[in-house]
């Protein structure tokens, strides 16, 4: 893992937008993977300002999302489908036939997972691999304990994670239970992952990564065996990082 020290969550943002321009210009048909919550947004705004203003042109790209919510309607403002279209695909000249999430409604879930883990193979694998972690070391919704072999599959969230993202609902009853999300294995296959966290909040989780020790228990330590990870942190996420793990892996 290489890390990219940030000054904050707009630093942050900047910095990931440049990595993800610089590889769609590079590769203009490149696939995508791209994640949700908090933690992207500043970086969906940056790409979308900057699609205004020099024209990165995005016709040829196809993305892939992680997860979905079970049970929420692509037009439901909670869901990730939504969530895309709002801060992204609306504002860019992406072709939404090019733009790939699970589908949270599927009657036959399990062969919703396996039509996605296909798709995936289909559109020839992912180029970049968007993640953020959540604080306790999920991936996607991959949660502590998941198999790192895991493919594309259904979730039970983590009370801990329905609580962290009630703060997008009007009630947390309304928080869904169960998630659609790739495998920490289909993660694994992307060729180059970029990883996220920003506030003190994810200062203990990100600790917790560096300490390079690889266990399910915490999902994303896995990462520490993928050859090409880019890990950017602002000051706050790495407010209990050493200097001296900073300078291992600056
Ligand atoms: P957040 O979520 O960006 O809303 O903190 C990150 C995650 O849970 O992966």
């Amino acid at each position: 893992m290489k890390l990219i020290e940030a000054k904050d969550y707009q630093d942050m943002s900047r910095k990931a937008a440049d990595i993800i321009i610089d590889q769609v210009k590079k590769k203009p048909n490149s696939v995508l993977g791209l994640a949700t919550g908090g933690t992207m947004i500043g970086t969906y705004a940056a790409l979308v300002d900057d699609y205004k203003q020099n024209g990165t042109s995005y016709q040829q790209v196809k993305t892939v999302n992680l997860d979905e919510y079970i049970g929420l309607a692509p037009e439901h403002p909670n869901s990730y489908h939504y969530y895309m279209s709002d801060h992204l695909f609306n504002h860019i000249d992406i072709p939404k036939s090019q733009t790939y999430l699970p589908n949270g409604l599927a009657k036959d879930i399990e062969a919703e997972c396996q039509r996605y883990e296909n798709l995936l193979e289909q559109i020839g694998g992912i180029d970049l691999q968007l993640l953020g972690i959540g604080q306790n070391g999920h991936i996607g919704f991959n949660e502590p304990g998941t198999s790192f072999e895991s493919t594309t599959h259904v979730v039970e969230l983590a009370l801990s994670t329905r609580q962290a993202n009630s703060r997008f609902f009007n009630r947390f009853e309304e928080v869904p239970t169960h998630a659609i999300t790739m495998g920490i294995a289909t993660i694994m296959k992307s060729k180059k992952i970029l990883l996220l966290a920003s506030g003190k909040k994810k200062a203990h989780i990100i600790s917790q990564l560096f300490a390079g020790k690889v266990t399910t228990e915490i999902p994303a330590s896995i990462l520490n065996t993928h050859p090409n990870v880019i890990v950017i942190a602002d000051q706050e996420a790495l407010s209990l990082l050493s200097p001296e793990k900073r300078k291992v892996y600056t």
